[in-house]
């Protein structure tokens, strides 16, 4: 016996009014249908369906390997989305059918496993997860009879009494195989929408007079997402989540409220983080780091005892004990070795900076490879673009680059050289060289006394 689950998620969610198919839309980085996915890997199925169709390659793109996608050519509704899933599926009679909806992001492993138990001991055809909700406004009111599940109505085919029900259907259940197969073909058109409603079979199956049983779930796990507001809200409920997971596993935060931290993200123990931090798409912080107030990480890898603070940080790496900010950007492709700095703004781009290097203060280091313990003067410029194409900058051990050097690429600064304040630099340097680009300065004695006297006689 053996036990399969198809999500359905080939709808358009006209209610987001949005292009973007509905279970694409994403919370903590990821895509909607993605998170039911994710709770469904916590259960040991034999096998994942999604039944997808409205943007179907753009969701067959994103679902996790090992699902497999059914395409529902028309949204005919939830019993013709089951009927594809059944269909991409080998399945014996007493082998089990779990159904969930692809927009609710936030059920989780424990709460299917708890349904699939319950289905498997109670000899049930079908078992619901059910909701009791303070407003049940929008979804399927469970019908039950002597206690026993009945039937389910939609909101917009309920009589007022049949409305008053608080118990709902969540769009999880979880059904013997044959049965569902033998009764899906007898679900009809006959509702306010003249879709085929999969709620329906419950109704056949009671009319049948098959056992059927109903567990109530969490009110917030089985919240459907079918508008901006529903997102939001659930994106709050599993913001929560992650940061209630990386609390308990050591990191400080001065309010969680304000730190959004996507899924796939990875902290050490012991790092501290500041208010309005997002760290997204893979970002990785080593244990000890502090980072913000304030920064915008994504594709980041941060080492340990780092320190980043008012500043965004794309696809790009510190080592160890390296610090960024206030005001960095490094933008893409930099790589800032264990022990380095990158002071008060300073954009870096494409550029290796060497163990124990500095770039302190208001410079741009672009298509850059710098050795290990070299300090740039503030203001000091790579001249990367000459309008035409990058080039490249090489700057050895232990250079010392004068404040407001001009470094125009292509252009190799040897180990142990310097550079002197205000230079242009447009030749190569030697080792151990200093190169000084700039005219001698003049004095003109008595000129403040001159001046004067002159500004006098024309008054
Ligand atoms: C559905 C249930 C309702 C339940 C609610 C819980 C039906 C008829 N109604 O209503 O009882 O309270 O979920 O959230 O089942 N889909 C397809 N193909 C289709 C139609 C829908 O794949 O032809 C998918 C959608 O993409 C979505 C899911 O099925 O992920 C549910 O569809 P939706 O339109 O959101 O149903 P609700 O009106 O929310
Ligand atoms: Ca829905």
């Amino acid at each position: 016996m053996s036990t399969y689950a198809i999500v359905l998620a080939a709808g358009k969610g006209t209610r987001m009014k949005s292009e973007l198919a509905k279970v694409l839309h994403e919370i903590a980085g990821r895509p909607m249908v993605n998170w039911v996915l994710g709770a469904l890997e916590a259960v040991n199925v034999d096998g994942s369906v999604a039944v997808i169709g409205h943007q179907a390659d753009a969701v067959a793109a994103i679902l996790p390997e090992g699902v497999v996608a059914a395409v529902q050519e028309r949204q005919l509704g939830t019993a013709d989305a089951v009927k594809v899933g059944l269909a991409a599926l080998d399945l014996a009679p007493d082998d089990t059918v779990l159904v969930l909806p692809g927009d609710m992001p936030l059920i989780t492993g424990a709460t299917l496993d708890e349904l699939l138990m319950l289905h498997a001991s109670s000899g049930s055809v079908a078992t619901l997860l059910t909701a009791i909700l303070e407003d049940p406004t929008g979804y399927g009111r469970i019908l039950r009879t002597d206690g026993a599940v009945a039937g389910i109505v939609e909101q917009r085919d309920g009589t007022d009494e049949q409305l008053a029900v608080r118990e709902v259907n969540t769009s999880v259940y979880a059904f013997q195989a044959g049965p569902l197969q033998e009764f899906i073909e007898n679900v009809a058109t006959d509702n306010s929408q003249g879709e085929y409603y999969l709620t329906d079979i419950v109704g056949l199956f009671a009319s049948e007079g098959l056992p059927m049983s109903g567990i109530a779930g969490d009110p917030v796990e089985v919240m459907g997402v079918n508008t901006h507001a529903h997102l939001a809200t659930a994106a709050d409920h599993l913001r929560n989540r992650i940061n209630t997971h990386w609390l308990e596993a050591g990191v400080w935060m001065q309010d969680p409220a304000r730190v959004y931290i996507d899924a796939g993200v990875e902290l050490g123990p012991g790092v501290r983080l500041y208010p309005n931090v997002y760290l997204e798409n893979g970002t990785k912080v080593g244990a000890g780091s502090e980072i913000g107030p304030d920064v915008f990480a994504t594709g980041a890898t941060i080492g340990e005892t780092c320190k980043v603070w008012y500043s965004v940080i794309r696809d790009s790496s510190l080592g160890d004990g390296a610090t960024a900010g206030p005001y960095v950007s490094l933008r893409q492709g930099v790589a800032m070795a264990s022990g380095t700095k990158a002071g008060t703004f300073v954009e870096m781009k494409n550029t290796s900076l060497g163990t124990g290097s500095k770039v302190p203060h208001l410079s741009y280091m672009g298509d850059a490879t710098i050795g290990e313990k070299s300090n740039i003067g503030a203001g000091s410029i790579t001249c990367n673009w000459d309008g035409f194409t990058k080039n490249p900058t090489v700057i050895g051990d232990r250079v010392f680059i004068g404040s407001d050097s001009m470094l125009v690429a292509p252009v190799e600064i040897g180990d142990d050289a310097f550079t002197g304040a205000g230079s242009v630099i447009t030749n190569d340097v030697a080792p151990g060289s200093l190169a000084v680009e700039r005219s001698p300065q003049k004095e003109i004695k008595g000129y403040a006394a001159r001046r004067r006297r002159r500004a006098g006689e024309e008054a």
